[in-house]
């Protein structure tokens, strides 16, 4: 069921990442957003919570004019308790029950394909410490989500891939507890992403839920980095960023000891909350791929403590090469989305992370796309533990109302959510805004602004995006692919997505293809080809094995014609569910361009990229 964009009471929400005129938000404004939760000791609410469906019209989320209800499920009222003339017949205790972190999708047959509000209850025990402040800590919930604690209405969220606190002090009491959390994962039209998507729209908490309780003043942000001068050799060893407290008066002491770089400093808050620093480590070892160095880094003011495991490097573009700690790379990766290898559904869990990181490293990558949104900071933590470098980007895919500023708040928002929870990751080296998006005017002024806006965020990482087209031109010269694209004048590194052999002309046509960019690096962010595993044939048979494999080994002779590609990410590191593929026997609602299936099982084309990657046989770091 796809809703028209409902009327959402407009709120001008001073974002605490610092009230901006351009944040007209449509959701209730946000405490804070807490940095470093998986790092703090919080009282999990992960597990069994009893769950309904919503049955319109007498206690549906929303009423006729798509308000939301104040008498719905969100007061958890009980038969035997309810202070309603009649009984309100409904009642979680006794309701079935459903796993969080997950989808429902996939826990419950019967909520398959069920696109909607589901009503999520659970008790808790607590017992409230004075002069301290807790949260409700919610990792992702797909995609609207309205939260209620002990009758109490608490906060809505928009945004299906971000983390959200929502503070609930004052609404706990000593001893039982209850939570109601809707989730309503309803695709909308000026939602990001918008209705259409070739992704399975996996619905509710799909990651960790847990209470975080913190002193009256507590560090809410925090950002350590290498300074990141004009060159990397300015940094010689010298750390710089800020530690944000929240409720700080100005002059508040604040301390960062990182002992294994023998640093240890004390610096003071201004008037914001904010206390930046700058200092030097005689001997620090930076993070790479083949020294993935991460530091157990202790910030602390007043009574709040809490530590991180960081690493520090420099990522920069120079001309059309990429360099990471002053050196070029070439990035030897793949798009993977959030799903659960041998099990599909949303990953979350670090079974699931463990499962992706293998493939990568089976197939001797360095890098991946999670694409097309931030996925469970699991990832980007392993990520850091393992080498691997991560391109993370905001689900503006395709088609999006480029044209509604109340979209472009929500895309400042998610923005802000994602670089402030993975702005400390070493392995993250590029933000991306968008994929595949119109070439339009509305849309290049939407992306440049956000890209610009990105860069402000965090002015030490390169910023792309995927683009898709330009269409082959066929000249004497053979076929000339001109990347004219207006959008490209505001990125750092480009992302070009291609699909010559598949959805445009023969594999064979790739060898005739001229490439032309603007001066910067390009990572060729999509390409490849359908396959359903096992299915064997000829190398123009379309659906084999080694139909896939040609595509790509055509690819190869193109992309290694282009100079400044400066990395390679496959469509797709696994098949993925998707609701618009849907050929029996071959497709049967999953996308089939994975190296790999669902269940695990290796293709021929995964052979090509370990071997491709293992030998650095196509591009060049310069
Ligand atoms: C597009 C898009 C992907 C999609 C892929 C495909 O380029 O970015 O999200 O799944 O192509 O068509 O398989």
């Amino acid at each position: 069921m796809i809703r028209p964009s409902r009327l959402i009471p407009i709120a001008f929400a001073s974002l605490a990442f610092g009230a901006t005129a351009a944040a007209v938000n449509a959701q209730q404004p946000l405490k804070t957003l807490l940095v470093g939760v998986d790092h703090r000791t919080v009282t999990s609410l992960d597990g069994d919570w009893h769950y309904l469906v919503d049955q319109p019209p007498a206690r549906a989320l929303y009423d006729a004019h798509g308000k939301v209800r104040d008498n719905s499920y969100g007061m958890n009222t009980h038969p035997n308790i309810s202070s309603s003339p009649h009984n309100d017949e409904y009642d979680f205790a006794t309701a079935p029950t459903l796993k969080v972190p997950g989808d429902w999708n996939t826990q419950d047959p019967t909520l398959f394909r069920y696109e909607g509000v589901v009503w999520y209850q659970r008790d808790f025990d607590f017992q409230p410490r004075p002069n301290t402040h807790t949260f409700l800590h919610i990792g992702a919930a797909n995609y609207r989500s309205y939260v209620w604690v002990n009758q109490k209405r608490i906060c809505d969220h928009e945004g299906g891939f971000t983390p959200f606190d929502c503070e609930v002090t004052t609404a706990l009491k000593p001893g039982s507890n209850f939570v109601v959390i809707a989730v309503d994962s309803t695709r909308d039209v000026d939602g990001i992403p918008s209705v259409g998507i070739d992704w399975f729209n996996y619905g509710g908490l799909t990651r960790d839920v847990s209470l975080v309780t913190v002193p009256t003043t507590f560090i809410d942000d925090y950002d350590v980095h290498l300074k990141h001068g004009s060159s990397f050799s300015e940094a010689d060893g010298t750390l710089t960023g800020y530690v944000h407290v929240v409720g700080a008066s100005a002059g508040t002491p604040v301390t960062l000891r990182i002992p294994e770089a023998d640093i240890d400093t004390t610096v003071k808050t201004g008037t914001n909350g904010s206390a930046p620093f700058e200092v030097k480590s005689k001997s620090l070892t930076l993070w790479s791929p083949e020294q993935p160095k991460l530091y157990k880094v202790e910030l602390a003011s007043g009574q709040d403590r809490l530590t991180d495991d960081i690493g520090f490097r420099d990522i920069r573009v120079d001309g059309t090469r990429i360099l990471l700690n002053g050196k070029p790379i070439f990035l030897q990766g793949a798009n993977m989305h959030a799903e659960a290898p041998y099990r599909t559904g949303r990953a979350w869990s670090d079974e699931d992370a463990k499962n992706i990181f293998g493939f990568l490293k089976e197939m001797n990558a360095n890098f991946v796309r999670l694409c097309h949104y931030p996925h469970d900071e699991r990832m980007e933590r392993m990520a850091d533990r393992d080498g691997i470098m991560v391109w993370s980007e905001i689900p503006l895919w395709q088609h999006i109302s480029f044209d509604k500023p109340e979209v472009y708040a929500k895309a400042t928002y998610m923005l802000n959510e994602m670089i402030r929870r993975d702005r400390n990751k070493a392995s993250v080296i590029l933000w991306s805004v968008s994929n595949e998006t119109p070439n339009n005017p509305t849309r290049t002024k939407f992306l440049t602004d956000l890209a610009n806006e990105a860069r402000r965020l965090d002015p030490t990482r390169p910023i792309t995006s995927a683009i898709i087209g330009p269409h082959p031109k066929t000249t004497a010269a053979g076929i000339e692919m001109i990347n004219d694209d207006p959008f490209a004048s505001a990125l750092d590194v480009i992302g070009q997505n291609e699909y010559i052999g598949w959805y445009e002309g023969k594999p064979e046509d790739a060898d005739k293809v001229k490439w032309t960019f603007p001066d910067k690096p390009v990572l060729i962010s999509e390409f490849g080809a359908e396959a359903k595993q096992g299915v064997h044939g000829g190398p123009d048979e379309r659906w084999t094995e080694e139909q896939q494999v040609n595509v790509y080994q055509h690819q190869f002779v193109m992309i290694n014609k282009i100079p400044q590609v400066r990395g390679l990410i496959p469509w797709v590191l696994m098949d993925f569910r998707s609701p618009v593929r849907n050929i029996p026997k071959l497709q049967d609602g999953f996308n089939r361009k994975g190296l790999i299936s669902e269940d695990g099982k290796k293709k021929q084309a995964f052979d090509l990229f370990q071997k491709t990657y293992k030998d650095h046989s196509v591009g060049k770091a310069e």
